[in-house]
């Protein structure tokens, strides 16, 4: 196997149970992955930002968070290893649109660790598929699209009742669809049916930043996963670009505050881990 990555542990604040990995992966992530035990399922989001702030330049052609990250390997081993280790990985449509050939599998986002992501699923017990939900609330999805077609995917879609009804008139063949909310699912509502469906206990949140304000909004999210990569995109009128969190404002009183619980460097990208279970 080519040589993986290896993070360097700044320090490290999470506890809880440690999940079980494959040496090279332990060696490779700068040691234990831990996530706390609980009753619901814990909710932990991961993007790639630049220094200030932006996930995608937002413009056709350079919407895709590739080039934020300019495909790091050090990023893109722990986002393959946060999508093994999940029960669920969560998207929205609005990534979907912009980033169209994803699946959301650890093995499409670093391919030389398949076997290890694999070893760590079977550990876990969970399926070789990934378990992928799409959140839409209008419905308005590409059922051709690449997670929705991956033989490496079991993927379902969470909507609202309009949205289901405009899905089933398309034809939805083997994608389930559940309907939560009339006209658009409240994010609790849609983490608690993805529970229901799964039986969840780890769902990795890689929506974008539309649907991560909403689930700040609602109190959602336990987790970021946040690497920072060394560069500055600026923002003007003419290309404001999409920051990460956006379009959500929070009112100064109820803006979420974080702990940082952990920090790893990789040459001269952060990967920053902050807790919102204050
Ligand atoms: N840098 C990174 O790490 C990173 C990570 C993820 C995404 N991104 C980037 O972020 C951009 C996409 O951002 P986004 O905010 O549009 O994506 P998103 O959060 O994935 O999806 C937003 C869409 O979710 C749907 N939705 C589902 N439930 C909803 C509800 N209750 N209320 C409102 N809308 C609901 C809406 O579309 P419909 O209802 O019409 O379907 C909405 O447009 C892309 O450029 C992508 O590359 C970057």
């Amino acid at each position: 196997m080519a040589s993986l990555p290896r993070l360097e542990t700044l320090f490290d604040r999470s506890s809880g149970t440690p999940i079980p990995l494959p040496r090279e992966l332990r060696e490779a992530y700068g040691g234990d992955l831990i996530f706390p035990a609980g009753e619901r399922p814990h909710v932990y989001a991961n993007f790639v930002s630049t220094l200030d702030g932006l996930v995608s330049y937002g413009i056709p052609g350079l919407a895709s968070a590739r080039f934020i990250s300019r495909g790091h390997g050090g990023d893109r081993i722990v986002m393959g290893l946060l999508r093994a280790v999940a029960d669920v990985v969560v998207s929205g449509s609005g990534t979907l649109r912009a980033e169209g050939k994803v699946t959301w599998t650890p093995q499409q986002i670093f391919p030389a660790a398949a076997d290890l992501y694999r070893q760590v699923r079977r550990a876990r017990g969970l399926p070789e598929r990934t378990r992928v939900a799409i959140l839409t609330a209008s419905g308005d999805v590409d059922l051709s699209a690449a997670v929705f077609t991956s033989p490496d995917v079991e993927p379902f879609i969470v909507t609202s009742a309009a949205g289901a009804e405009r899905l089933a008139a398309n034809g939805t063949g083997t994608v389930r669809v559940r309907a939560v909310g009339d006209l658009a699912p409240t994010m609790r509502g849609a983490i608690d049916a993805i529970a229901a469906e799964t039986g969840a206990r780890l769902v990795l949140s890689e929506s974008g930043p539309g649907l991560f304000g909403r689930m700040l909004d609602e109190r959602v999210v336990d987790e970021l996963f946040l690497t920072l990569a060394p560069h500055l995109a600026g923002r003007s009128p003419a290309r404001p670009g999409i920051g990460l969190v956006d379009p959500v404002a929070f009112e100064h009183e109820r803006a979420p505050w974080a702990d940082l619980i952990g920090a790893k460097r990789s040459e001269d990208f952060l990967l920053l881990r902050y807790s919102f279970r204050r």
